[in-house]
């Protein structure tokens, strides 16, 4: 079991920013990772094909036996992380509570932001992960639908994207938070268009860094941490376009990698 991968899935290329700090914080782990690039955004679409999406990604991924699953995409954790663990007996790890954690270890003022997908800021997810910990702390959300098909074209800098971020927060600056959380992982790779947005007394909170801290936890005291001194040869698999999601990985990754595509009986493409 030591030596098996830990599995990670998103609707797209954002679950690479949770993979690249697994790979940073854990660099001797494999990691197995499955983008449905065909079926990205998520965030429009009903919860119960986002729960019978994330269970077909969750299986393809098992036929590698995985040690662990990362459901490193907002949407689908808010919808189907119990179902999931529910079917399963391996640790199976969300990025919402993580992010939570992140946030209040990081507010000074108890006020905290919130964006993510529709899906994700409809669920109340994040409100509730945050009252869990602390009852009395205030929070905004605010749904960033165009947020992600701007990611998945690799528009990340460009004056448009800055037009769309800008004109998307502007409500929340009248907010007085002292941190944002990004809740959808595609929304690191708009950091710097977001953080522009926010101003400099906003800290954005991404849940990747937390995540990351809770996979090598729970590896540890299960005694499931990797014994191999071998640097790992990844694996990625996308179920869109391979060349498009290879780019984006490999300048995000900042290396080389192999996508092995994949190819669903009905794509389901909005
Ligand atoms: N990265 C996903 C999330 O964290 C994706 C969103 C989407 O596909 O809409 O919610």
């Amino acid at each position: 079991m030591q030596q098996q991968a830990i599995a990670i899935l998103d609707s797209g290329v954002g679950g690479l920013t949770v993979a690249k700090e697994i790979m940073r914080q854990l660099p001797r782990e494999k990691i197995l990772y499955f983008g449905d690039t065909a079926r990205t955004p998520y965030g429009p679409r009903p919860a119960e094909e986002v729960i019978s999406y994330t269970h077909q990604i969750v299986d393809y991924l098992l036929q590698y036996q995985p040690k662990m699953i990362v459901i490193a995409c907002n949407t689908a954790t808010a919808v189907a992380i119990e179902e999931v663990r529910a079917r399963l007996t391996i640790p199976v790890l969300g990025v919402i509570s993580p992010g939570a954690r992140a946030a209040i270890k990081s507010t000074k003022n108890q006020i905290v932001g919130v964006i993510g997908t529709d899906g994700t800021i409809k669920s109340g997810a994040y409100e509730d992960a945050l009252r869990l910990i602390s009852p009395s702390i205030q929070v905004v959300s605010k749904a960033c639908p165009l947020f992600v098909p701007l990611v998945e074209r690799g528009m990340f800098r460009s004056d448009q994207t800055e037009q769309v971020v800008s004109a998307t927060l502007s409500e929340l600056k009248e907010t007085p938070m002292d941190c944002l959380i990004l809740g959808c992982t595609h929304y690191p790779f708009l950091s710097d268009a977001i953080g522009k947005a926010m101003g400099p007394g906003v800290k954005l909170i991404s849940s990747a860094d937390e995540t990351a801290r809770e996979v090598s936890t729970i590896l540890y005291h299960k005694g499931m941490l990797t014994t191999s001194m071998k640097m790992p040869i990844h694996q990625f698999f996308c179920s869109g376009d391979p060349n498009m999601f290879r780019s984006i990985a490999q300048g995000w990754l900042n290396e080389e990698i192999g996508v092995t595509p994949v190819v669903w009986q009905v794509p389901n493409i909005i």
